[in-house]
């Protein structure tokens, strides 16, 4: 559960805070027992039991605790009342009973927390702070008998070394719970634990009942569903299963690393590492990986947006039902209605509730479906019935019922669902002059169109109409052209904007002055009811990062694709072009992230992910407002079997390809993240990787680049034309993000949503170790030979 995004070289931050070498005691015994700020420390200077307060010490709660020793930053591991605070210390106690158990008593002797064990045969038992963090009740005179371990009862913090899962025989299973808040630590709403049912699957549930993630079954080297997972980068890992038992362990490759690995009070599961240098802890993985994904977050009416900090908001009509948890970003309570529904109580027609429309939202789940017949009756139907707080009309009418939870705003540009929300009228502009702003537009359109209809008939009405007869539209709005239409919008195919491994493009104009790219596509062997299938998937893709497809045509053996047109042309020729304009820092960052969200909705969200395998300047267009668009997206499969001959003759490729080309193994969407971080050298450098420098051949500037980033000299990677302007701290995220990402081992490289969240600032990165393959790319580029198994 851990991921290998952190490297050796973490070891260099972290501490080399000094231990004084004084006696401290590790234990308590009948003698010794725990008040005020008295602590036991563990042998080795690890950990710490005892007395403490969470959160910034306003209120005057206390609890035992362990803790590190050697984390600046109080970070308790294990709380033992977390429920039950005892507000005075000093008259407090932590002791071991007559009976043998370890008990707390409150400053009115009252016991307020146990160990709670019914037979310990032994007078002398001792509660000892192992240096792993484990506290331990054990027989003093028999150290190997072990009565009971915090190990066994974790609360929001798995620690190394420590089981986490399940007694076969008593049924006793371990169970991270999350805080309720940061300075709470009574047991929070999300947990997670093994499949009570004997399974090797982990879950993360809500409120012990609602689960939201599974780890996936356990394949003997990694969990299904975290395929990233790999032991020996940071971790090793170990899932167990016999007769009595079943747990999964983890112990870090170096004992030097301070790590933990908790089940946050965000509903998710992370695992951290103290950075001593920075003075904090740096989260490296987490799952689920989009905080969205917590069942209800927000709460009753918040609505998530994964793109948007905070990630909750209340949606139009309400405010947050308990505003003092606001500094705590704690949404769990959702939101309240600002004005009450006024059914069924409404008097006249003017103060009825209205429905309001919020599209791109992603549904709520506890829907009902009911068949209706349109949208129009969907609303009829359900305004009058009070409990209905909202509805959905696609195929049929969905509606829900009370609480609206887990609401989901989409990113901008991926598609959405449209819910209507029940709203109070007075919520709503006023519906009168709505309506007449409505009439106005449509009076505006009409008339718009009614002139240009008039200016296009007088210009060229005899081909308009012909292209009108001749195109109609499709599934998906693709429209389908006819092969002569396109001959003519493009002017026989004049005006050629670039070329590549598909196929050439050109420049076209229609009739209603949309200006399109056609591609002509070449060397495709497939029938017409196979590519009109494959176009038909293309055509669903949007993103705001994905250039749209527009239409296409098949005839005969003549297949094209019609995209809009990007007037600022491709990254290569802002990049590299000695007339062309700077492009500066701030633009560069942005066409890297937004590149990065492209690619990442292709091999996340997509419902087939769609692996690019031609990312390179090239193929990222920029629209007017330099915002980056992936093209070609969709092609290698549409190509098919073909795209191994595509491949070895697109010579330009090669500095981008993955060595998993090289070497013939299968490729994943981890072959499309090299070739990006390849691109997001030449972004951050202004030059070709390939091209040789005034240096001479040893300069390959990836090799270079790694180099400078391990030394920390980012900035003399910047291209010159910048003069040094650029955000340093973004370049050195780029940098950094960069190096992982052509990494030789694919298992070793992000994935695109990592890169996402790390170019967004959401994850911290670590420094990235030096690819090995990369010296033998740089000494071969020249020589080497492609053979692609994609067959
Ligand atoms: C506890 O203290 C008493 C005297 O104060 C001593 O006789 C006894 O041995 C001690 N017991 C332990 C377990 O240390
Ligand atoms: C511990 O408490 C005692 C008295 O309660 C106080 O004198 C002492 O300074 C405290 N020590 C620390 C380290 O806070
Ligand atoms: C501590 O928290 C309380 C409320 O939770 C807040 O009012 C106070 O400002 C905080 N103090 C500090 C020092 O952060
Ligand atoms: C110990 O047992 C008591 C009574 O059976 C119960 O109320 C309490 O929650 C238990 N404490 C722990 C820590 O299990
Ligand atoms: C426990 O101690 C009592 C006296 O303090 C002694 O009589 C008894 O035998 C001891 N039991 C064990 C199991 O050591
Ligand atoms: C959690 O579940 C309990 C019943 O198991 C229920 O009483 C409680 O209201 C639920 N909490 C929330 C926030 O829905
Ligand atoms: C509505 O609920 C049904 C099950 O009750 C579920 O299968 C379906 O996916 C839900 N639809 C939405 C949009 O959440
Ligand atoms: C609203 O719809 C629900 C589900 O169909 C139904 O049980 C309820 O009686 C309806 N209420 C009214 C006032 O019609």
């Amino acid at each position: 559960m851990s991921h290998p995004l952190l490297f050796t070289f973490l070891f260099i931050f972290l501490s080399s805070l000094n231990i004084p070498h004084t006696f401290a005691a590790n234990s308590i015994s009948m003698n010794h027992s725990l008040s005020g700020n008295r602590t036991i420390i563990s042998q080795g200077g690890n950990f710490v039991l005892g007395f403490f307060q969470p959160g910034n010490k306003s209120n005057h709660n206390h609890y035992i605790g362990i803790w590190f020793k050697k984390v600046s930053q109080l970070t308790p591991v294990w709380v033992a009342n977390r429920e039950k605070p005892i507000s005075d210390p000093t008259s407090s106690e932590l002791r071991i009973s007559d009976d043998g158990n370890l008990v707390l008593l409150n400053q009115f002797k009252k016991q307020v927390w146990s160990t709670n064990l019914t037979s310990i045969a032994s007078n002398s038992t001792t509660a000892v702070i192992l240096d792993s963090g484990n506290l331990v009740l054990r027989d003093d005179s028999d150290p190997s008998k072990v009565f009971w371990q915090s190990c066994d009862h974790p609360t929001d913090t798995l620690l190394p070394g420590c089981k986490f899962g399940m007694n076969k025989v008593t049924g006793e299973r371990q169970q991270l719970t999350s805080w309720k808040s940061s300075d709470d630590p009574a047991p929070g709403i999300f947990s997670y634990g093994i499949d009570p049912r004997g399974s090797s699957q982990y879950f993360m549930v809500w409120n012990g009942t609602r689960q939201y993630w599974s780890s996936g079954y356990w394949n003997g080297h990694l969990f299904a569903a975290i395929p990233e997972m790999k032991s020996g980068s940071i971790n090793y890992y170990e899932y167990i299963s016999d007769a009595t038992e079943n747990y999964f362990t983890y112990s870090p490759v170096d004992d030097k690393i301070i790590a933990r690995h908790v089940m946050d009070i965000s509903g998710q599961a992370k695992d951290l590492a103290w950075m001593e240098g920075a003075q904090k802890w740096m989260l490296y993985y987490c799952q689920p990986k989009q905080q969205c994904d917590v069942y209800n977050l927000c709460g009753p009416f918040g609505s998530c947006s994964q793109g948007s900090f905070p990630f909750c908001s209340c949606v139009k009509g309400f405010s947050k039902a308990s505003p003092s948890n606001c500094d705590l970003e704690d949404y769990s309570q959702g939101c309240a209605r600002n004005t009450p529904l006024q059914c069924p109580h409404s008097s006249s027609d003017g103060d009825k509730d209205k429905f309001f429309m919020m599209p791109g939202m992603k549904l709520p789940i506890n829907n009902h479906s009911v068949a209706v017949a349109s949208s129009k009756d969907c609303e009829l139907a359900w305004l009058k019935n009070c409990s209905c707080t909202g509805y959905s009309y696609s195929n049929g009418c969905t509606v829900w019922y009370g609480d609206l939870l887990n609401l989901q705003q989409q990113p901008d540009g991926s598609a959405g669902e449209t819910l209507y929300l029940r709203l109070a009228a007075s919520e709503l502009p006023n519906s009168k002059s709505r309506k007449r702003r409505f009439v106005g537009v449509g009076v505006g359109v009409v008339v718009g169109v009614f002139l240009f209809a008039i200016a296009f008939i007088l210009i060229s009405g005899h081909q308009r109409r012909r292209i009108i007869a001749t195109t109609k539209a499709m599934e998906n709005n693709l429209v389908l052209f006819k092969y002569g239409d396109l001959q003519r919008i493009t002017k026989n195919f004049s005006e050629k904007l670039g070329g590549g491994g598909f196929g050439s493009v050109f420049k076209g104009l229609l009739p209603d002055s949309t200006v399109i790219a056609a591609k002509k596509l070449e060397g495709l062997h497939q029938g017409e009811k196979q590519f009109r299938t494959e176009v038909s998937t293309i055509g669903k893709i949007q993103h705001v990062n994905l250039v749209r497809l527009r239409g296409f045509c098949s005839e005969g053996t003549k297949r094209l694709l019609a995209y809009d047109y990007m007037p600022n042309g491709s990254l290569d020729t802002k990049l590299f072009r000695s007339n062309s304009m700077v492009l500066d820092w701030k633009a560069r960052y942005q066409i890297a992230l937004g590149t990065a969200r492209g690619l990442a909705y292709l091999h996340e969200k997509c419902r087939e992910c769609i692996i690019h395998c031609d990312i390179k300047p090239e193929n990222i267009l920029l629209d007017a407002s330099f915002v980056p668009k992936l093209a070609d997206f969709g092609l290698a499969k549409l190509v098919g079997r073909d795209f191994s001959r595509v491949l070895t003759t697109m010579r330009g490729t090669r500095g981008y390809l993955a060595p998993e080309w090289i070497y013939g193994l299968p490729i994943t969407s981890k072959a499309d993240v090299y070739s990006y971080g390849m691109m997001l050298l030449e972004i951050i450098s202004g030059r070709r990787n390939a091209e040789q420098s005034e240096e001479g051949k040893k300069a390959f500037f990836p090799v270079l680049a790694v180099n400078k980033v391990t030394e920390g000299d980012v900035l003399s990677l910047l291209d010159r034309k910048l003069n040094g302007d650029a955000d340093l701290e973004e370049l050195d995220r780029v940098c950094k993000v960069a190096c992982w990402c052509i990494q030789d081992n694919e298992f070793h490289r992000p994935s695109m949503g990592q890169v996402v969240q790390i170019l967004e600032c959401a994850i911290e990165v670590n420094m990235p170790p030096v690819p090995r393959s990369l010296h033998v790319l740089a000494e071969n580029s020249e020589s080497l030979v492609f053979h692609s198994h994609l067959n």
